[in-house]
Parts: C-alpha cells; sequence; structure tokens
C-alpha cells in the first residue's frame, strides 16, 4: 500500500489543468449500456473508479478499449445482466448499471451497494421509481433482483429527497421506456445534466434538463446510438485545487474548468478574503496572507457542495477567528475532524454541526485517510503543516483525484508517494 509524505510550507504557483469528472463520467460510461453500438468517451478521468465501472461493463460481456483518458465502449455484446458483488462492493456508484440494465434487457441482479464510511446511503428511493415504472424489486442473497418483462413504463416519480444517483438511474431507465416519465424534486447537478444532454442528444426527448422536473418520453424499448462524449470538467477536483491555493496564500490558475459549476466555491473563497480573475474556461485565484472565517451549509446544487465541506474545512482550521460547518446531506462525513485534530487543529462536533476555530499552526503527523474527500482535505492541511505529514490509506484519493501528487508537485508542492513498510 502506498501513502504520502508531505513537507510542509511551501507556497505554489503556475497553472493546473482540471482533468473530467468522474461523477459524470460513471452515469455515462452506465448509460452507454442502453446502445448495442460503439461509444467513444473522451476527458475521463484517470481514476480507480472509472476502471473499476469499465471492468463491469466487460464482466457484463461489453468491449472496452480505454487508454489516454479515451474509451471506446461497444455493449452490443452484453451476455450477463448480473453485477456482481465483488465489484459493486468496490464503488457503490456501480448501482448506476440497474436502470439501464433493466430498462434494455428486461431482467437484471445488482449487488446491493453496502454503507459506506460517509454513510448509510440506502437506495430505496431508486427501487421504489423503478417498482412505480412496473418493474418487480426483490432484494435476495445481497442482491436486486429487479423484473420487467413486458419492459418499464413510464411513471410520474416524486422523489420525497433529492437523490443524484437515484435521478440519474431513472432518466436512463426511462430512456427506453413505454411512454412518458416525470421525475418531480430531480437532481440538478451539472453531473446529471450532462447525462441528460447526452441521451437527449441521441434522440430520447427531455424537458426541464437543470431544472428539478424533467419529463423524459422513452423509446419503447429501441437502444440508442451515443454521439461521442466529452466529459465536463472536475467541479470538486477545481475546487479542491482553489483551497490548495487559498490555504498556502498562493496564487494559481486552474485550467479547462467551468467556472459557472463552481460558484458556491468561489463565493466562499471570496468571503475569505480570495480574489477571481475568471476568463472563459480558466481561473486565476489570488489568495490573501490571511483567511477570513467562513460559515457554510451544504446542500443539493446549486447549493454548497457536501463533496467540499471537508476541504473547506481544512482551510477554515487556519481562518481569523470561528468558522460553522452544517454536513445536511450525509449522516456520517466528518471523518477528517479527528485527523485534523491529530495535527493540531481546534474542532467542535455537535450532531451534524462543527465549529472550527482558526489556530496559528499545525505540525505534521501521521494521519489515516478515511473516505475520498477527506483525504483531499489532509492533502491541503499537510501542505501547510510545519514538519512532515504522513496519509496513510491513501486509496481513498486515488479513487477519485487524477495524478493528485503529480499536479501539487508540479505548482511546488513537496509531496510524495511511498510505499509502506512492510
Ligand atoms: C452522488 O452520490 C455523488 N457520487 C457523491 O459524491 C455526492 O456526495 C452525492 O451525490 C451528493 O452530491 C456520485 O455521483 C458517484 P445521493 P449519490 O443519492 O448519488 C440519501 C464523491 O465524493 N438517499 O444524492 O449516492 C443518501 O443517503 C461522492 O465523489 C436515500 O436516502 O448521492 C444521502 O443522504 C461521495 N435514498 C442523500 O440522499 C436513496 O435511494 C443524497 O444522496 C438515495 C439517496
Amino acid at each position: 500500500m502506498d501513502y504520502l509524505e508531505i513537507k510542509g510550507g511551501k507556497s505554489l504557483s503556475g497553472e493546473v489543468t482540471i482533468s473530467g469528472a468522474k461523477n459524470a463520467a460513471l452515469p455515462i460510461i452506465a448509460a452507454t449500456i442502453l446502445s448495442e453500438k460503439e461509444v467513444t468517451l473522451t476527458n475521463l478521468p484517470n481514476v480507480v473508479d472509472i476502471r473499476t465501472l469499465l471492468k463491469l461493463l466487460t464482466m457484463l460481456g461489453g468491449t472496452v478499449e480505454y487508454h489516454d483518458n479515451v474509451a471506446k465502449i461497444n455493449n452490443g455484446s452484453i451476455s450477463s445482466t448480473k453485477a456482481v458483488y465483488e465489484i459493486v462492493s468496490k464503488m457503490r456508484a456501480s448501482i448506476l448499471v440497474l436502470g439501464p440494465l433493466l430498462a434494455r434487457f428486461g431482467e437484471c441482479d445488482v449487488s446491493l451497494p453496502g454503507g459506506c464510511a460517509i454513510g448509510q446511503r440506502p437506495i430505496d428511493l431508486h427501487l421504489k421509481a423503478l417498482e412505480a415504472m412496473g418493474a418487480q424489486i426483490e432484494i435476495k442473497g445481497g442482491y436486486v433482483h429487479a423484473n420487467a418483462p413486458e419492459g418499464l413504463k413510464g411513471a410520474k416519480i416524486i422523489f420525497d429527497k433529492i437523490t443524484v444517483g437515484g435521478t440519474e438511474n431513472i432518466v436512463m431507465a426511462a430512456a427506453l421506456a413505454h411512454g412518458t416519465t416525470t421525475i418531480v424534486n430531480a437532481a440538478r447537478e451539472p453531473e446529471v445534466v450532462q447525462l441528460c444532454e447526452m441521451i437527449s442528444k441521441a434522440g430520447v426527448k427531455i424537458d426541464g434538463i437543470g431544472s428539478d422536473e424533467l419529463t423524459i418520453e422513452g423509446t419503447g424499448g429501441k437502444v440508442l446510438e451515443f454521439e461521442e462524449t466529452e466529459v465536463i470538467p472536475d467541479r470538486i477536483e477545481a475546487g479542491t485545487y482553489l483551497c490548495a491555493a487559498a490555504i498556502t496564500h498562493s496564487t494559481i490558475t486552474l485550467n479547462k474548468v467551468n467556472p459557472e459549476h463552481i460558484q458556491t466555491s468561489i463565493d466562499k473563497l471570496e468571503s475569505m478574503g480570495c480574489r477571481f480573475d475568471i476568463e472563459n474556461d480558466r481561473i486565476t485565484i489570488h489568495s490573501p496572507e490571511a483567511l477570513k472565517p467562513v460559515n457554510l451549509t451544504t446542500l443539493e446544487y446549486p447549493g454548497f457542495p457536501t463533496d467540499m465541506q471537508a476541504q473547506f474545512m481544512a482551510l477554515a482550521v487556519f481562518a481569523k477567528g470561528e468558522s460553522i460547518i452544517e454536513e445536511r446531506l450525509f449522516e456520517n462525513r466528518f471523518m477528517h475532524v479527528s485527523e485534523l485534530n491529530r495535527l493540531g487543529a481546534d474542532i467542535w462536533l455537535k450532531g451534524n454541526i462543527a465549529a472550527v476555530k482558526g489556530v496559528e499552526r499545525l505540525n505534521g503527523a501521521d494521519v489515516m485517510a478515511t473516505d475520498l474527500r477527506a483525504s483531499s482535505a489532509l492533502v491541503l492541511a499537510g501542505l501547510v503543516a510545519e514538519g512532515t505529514t504522513n496519509i496513510h490509506r491513501i486509496y481513498h484519493l486515488d479513487r477519485g483525484y487524477d495524478d493528485l501528487e503529480g499536479k501539487l508537485s508540479a505548482l511546488g508542492a513537496d509531496i510524495t508517494r511511498k510505499k509502506e513498510q512492510s
């Protein structure tokens, strides 16, 4: 296993290119199941989760050619509709094959994704919606067995909670359904928008893209043909690099980024004293010598993203004053708090609220990554902590950040990947 060794105290400078978005690429890859023809996807991030889902497609019988951030996928040869535990347990987003497999083949078995470090993360809303579309769903032996022998039917789906994955699964299921599906209280994340745009370019009529109400006219079982699709920039990776600049009081430029998608992070960083030059897909951040505290509450898009909460907590550790951070989406997304406190932070937790008192300095230490975004917060803290910080279990990081240590080193950070002593 690898760990990261960071020697703190270096300022950053220069430019960094943002990769494609993991959370846009995953549903897009799943959507290729709705086609029997070859599909080309470009600007895929080189991260473990992408490789895991591509592997799942090959296990189902599809063919995949993947290199240099480009995948050529052909699911014409799919021969199995069983997404096995070995894959789904590695990456819960594998559940995104449920909708397209059921819509195309009328039946499938998908391992139930267990809980994860940040919360229980049930899929009840996905299953309820598919049942409303006429599917018979049975949970047995740790698997979801789904059946719709006559094909799925259009239905009115009202999500009583906004769910990104649920919206994506139902958009894909509805694309091949008989009749029209309406999703009320749909997720509006940019990743959901890209999925809808890809499917609508393939000839499926979708109204309300980007809004909280989507109307999808199914093809009645006719499979789709997709155009070549370029994955949108990763707004969470972009936000993480903006925080890296702010925490090291640096000026850096991000390329290949969509400023609109990270407006809430930009607003919060401005309230902490940062200034921005924004031009098309380039953002330059100028950071102050001292950061002001920040109060934030995580919400669904276009609210402040839960996937940026940990990174902003690392920033707040160095602010002049107290910051209040409220996590509303996941019940257990403060695993980074105890690790930041190990470095010398002063963070108090009460339920889903964290009070972060700014401190003068942190001291390097050994810390443990617990989930993807928590690990990026530890990297940010390590960039500033005095001495050496070793971050263990960085397989969490590799799941969603494309060459983080390479990009940070190029910006001037002293960060090295090392092998754990056995
Ligand atoms: C997506 O997860 C992202 N993952 C997450 O990013 C992100 O944190 C999350 O959306 C929220 O923005 C991917 O896109 C692959 P949800 P998802 O369904 O779809 C509850 C990262 O760091 N819920 O919108 O799983 C759920 O428990 C990851 O890249 C139900 O109760 O999130 C949560 O509390 C982490 N029943 C809330 O809704 C359901 O059936 C939002 O979950 C579904 C969800």
